[in-house]
């Protein structure tokens, strides 16, 4: 890859030789057994990215976008109450796709640049006290500002309050030192 110029944003991402050669050979039946052994394996090293052995993993063939959508589609219902994190573009593109999809949506917002303040978060999970808030959606690495959210400690104050929590984490799962630990505490949470 050393010969190679490297495009230095989000994406796409620069993809090495052996991947290259591999999508260079013609393609198997998507219904063989010799492609759902590479699903299933491709699947349980994602567990391991994702440090669990018992959650499911799910593998979407489809952009960023589709998984934000995949996740709200099949976590909300029409009028449900959501908390959208929004600290720039694609918090935003949550907040959108849930009222898409006919939920009541209660944006916290910040100015460009800066990250969602716990406290004001913790105060507002706090008077929520009949539980309305059903679930939360957060961008961990905000890529229109090079922002990121204390997700940790987002995640802690979310799972006390018991709304589930959706995270973007499209620019941050791998690349970051805490998503490991911080994809634990989600993957408690979703058990
Ligand atoms: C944080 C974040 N969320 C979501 C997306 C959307 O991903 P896609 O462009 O694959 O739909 C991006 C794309 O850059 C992103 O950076």
């Amino acid at each position: 890859m050393q010969d190679k110029s490297f495009l230095m944003i989000p994406g796409p991402t620069p993809v090495p030789e052996s991947v290259l050669l591999e999508l260079a050979k013609h393609p198997i039946g998507h219904r063989t057994e010799e492609f759902s052994k590479i699903l299933l394996g491709c699947t349980e090293d994602l567990k391991y990215v994702g440090k669990t052995k018992e959650s499911d993993v799910f593998i979407i063939t489809g952009s960023g976008t589709s998984a934000m959508e995949s996740a709200i589609a099949s976590f909300i219902s029409p009028s449900d109450k959501i908390l959208s994190l929004v600290i720039g573009v694609f918090g935003a593109r949550f907040a959108e796709i849930a009222n898409i999809y006919g939920a009541s949506v209660e944006k916290m917002e910040v100015a460009p640049g800066n990250i969602i303040d716990l406290h004001i978060l913790e105060k507002r999970l706090k008077e929520d006290k009949n539980k309305e808030i059903k679930v939360v959606t957060v961008t961990h690495s905000e890529t229109s500002t090079g922002a990121a959210n204390d997700l940790e400690n987002i995640a802690k104050l979310v799972k006390h309050h018991g709304a589930l929590l959706i995270v973007d984490a499209v620019t941050s799962l791998c690349c970051m030192k805490k998503h490991l630990t911080v994809l634990k505490v989600l993957l408690l949470h979703l058990i």
